[in-house]
């Protein structure tokens, strides 16, 4: 099959569509819950992409769930679902970075409101899970400028609607648009901001990785092509020009209001911050523009955050014990959890890989380690495996005190906590059983009809 090219979230839409990978949700459901509860219903069974065709209280459809399993991510890379952590290796290279390409127009100059017309009542910004504090954007990429180097951003950042123009903006610390902010002569100065809603998912996935360089030429890698950048309305900020939706306007650092809590990409309620403002000066939209949300806490959150950025990484690291293992994050284990498949050699090297993986990056806490018939995809396989190949008092190890994430819900509040090691692989010098039964793989919908 020929590759669709994809420049823009519709012709993602068209490219999902054209493999089954989009369902077009007709039947009308509510902008708060609903729509989350339908969205993340479809990403824990891997049925597809999302579009909300009629959402109450929404004049504009909503698309949920662009990169919310490998399958998603392949088709969003261009690539096979096993070659995705090779494209993510290769795109996360700074030397292949592909520069922006300046357009004087964009799609969404076609419809404009500023100042005083400005109400965010207009964008159909969803509440997702039932403990969230409110409507956040959480599907937008904000787009940032270093006043000082002139280099570009992109980053999440949860936004809760606070007022007609008016949102609170959640930014941790050691994010690139804080720093940017700090090191102006006058921290506390407005600082110009873009949000862009509705994108190429090249742009989605390149904003959830943390980096020194310019994500935008991380999502022009993704395409191998430069991505179009205009001007704003009202900021000089370098923004997608194809994006569906763009608010513009202004953080103010000290002008601090209470946000959260919301849904976390470890799998709890975020806890209440005491975030600065953002005042929305324009909001420029494409001629019938979707709107794009993501499930917060939930896998496509966790994908573009913690799977896809990192695997590569891990890889990197578990090869240098052994050249041929693979690794995956499965989103379930909120990136807490590494699965490492290997062809079981040396009755030690399970170990030494976990161990790998636990230094590859802080928030790998849990590494499980298990053979090549193992498909790492099936939680139902890992977790046969876990049951029918460790032998507890001796297959598992821990690691008490190592450092890890200071928002794991079992490690203190420092983040410090016990990380293990389970040795899932075959033992058959324990106990020789032959081979693992298997069926051949079959395309059910030629047997179902
Ligand atoms: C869906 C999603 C939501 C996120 N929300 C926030 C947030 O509210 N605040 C924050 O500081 N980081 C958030 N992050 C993390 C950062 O945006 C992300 O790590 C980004 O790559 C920061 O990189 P930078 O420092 O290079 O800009 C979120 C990440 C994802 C994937």
């Amino acid at each position: 099959m020929t590759k669709m090219t994809i420049r823009d979230l519709r012709s993602h839409i068209a490219s999902l569509e054209a493999v089954g990978a989009l369902s077009r949700i007709t039947r009308r459901v509510a902008l708060d819950h609903e729509l989350s509860d339908v969205a993340a219903a479809m990403q824990r069974s891997d049925t597809g992409a999302a579009l909300f065709e009629d959402v109450d209280g929404s004049p504009w459809p909503i698309f949920s769930g662009a990169v919310a399993s490998q399958r998603l991510a392949a088709i969003a890379l261009g690539c096979e679902a096993d070659e995705v952590v090779d494209r993510m290796g290769e795109v996360l290279d700074p030397a292949n970075g592909v520069a922006t390409r300046y357009v004087e127009s964009a799609a969404w100059h076609a419809n404009t409101v500023t100042g005083s017309e400005v109400d965010l009542d207009m964008i159909p910004i969803p509440v997702h899970s039932r403990g969230d504090g409110g409507a956040f954007i959480t599907g937008a990429v904000t787009v940032t400028k270093d006043p000082v180097s002139g280099r570009g951003n992109l980053s999440y950042n949860r936004m809760l609607r606070t007022g007609r123009n008016s949102l609170g903006f959640n930014v941790n610390e050691w994010r690139d648009v804080g720093t940017f902010m700090k090191n102006r002569p006058d921290p506390d100065a407005p600082f110009p901001v873009a949000l862009a809603i509705g994108l190429d998912p090249a742009i989605m996935i390149a904003a959830g990785i943390r980096t020194p360089v310019d994500e935008l030429t991380i999502a022009g890698a993704i395409r191998g092509e430069g991505v179009e950048v205009c001007r704003g309305v009202n900021v000089d900020i370098d923004i997608p020009a194809r994006a569906e939706v763009v608010l513009e306007g202004f953080i103010h650092p000290a002008d601090r209001a209470p946000e959260g809590p919301l849904a976390e990409f470890h799998g709890y309620l975020g806890e209440m911050w005491n975030s600065p403002t953002v005042e929305i000066t324009a909001v420029s939209w494409r001629d019938d523009p979707i709107y794009q949300t993501i499930v917060p806490g939930w896998y496509e959150h966790i994908y573009i955050g913690n799977v896809l950025p990192r695997e590569p990484l891990l890889r990197r690291f578990i090869r240098h014990v052994d050249p041929t293992a693979d690794v995956h994050i499965p989103p379930y284990g909120n990136g807490f959890l590494a699965v490492i498949s290997i062809d079981r050699d040396n009755p030690g090297t399970p170990r030494n890989l976990a161990m790998a993986a636990m230094t590859a990056h802080i928030n790998i806490r849990n590494v499980v380690v298990v053979d090549r018939d193992v498909d790492v995809s099936q939680p139902s396989d890992v977790l046969w495996a876990i049951t029918n190949r460790v032998h507890w008092s001796d297959d598992i190890f821990t690691v008490p005190h190592a450092q890890g994430h200071e928002m794991d819900p079992v490690a203190d509040k420092r983040g410090v906590g016990v990380k293990v090691g389970i040795d899932a692989t075959y033992k058959r010098e324990r106990r020789e059983y032959g081979e693992r039964v298997a069926y051949a793989p079959i395309d059910l919908s030629r047997y179902l009809g």
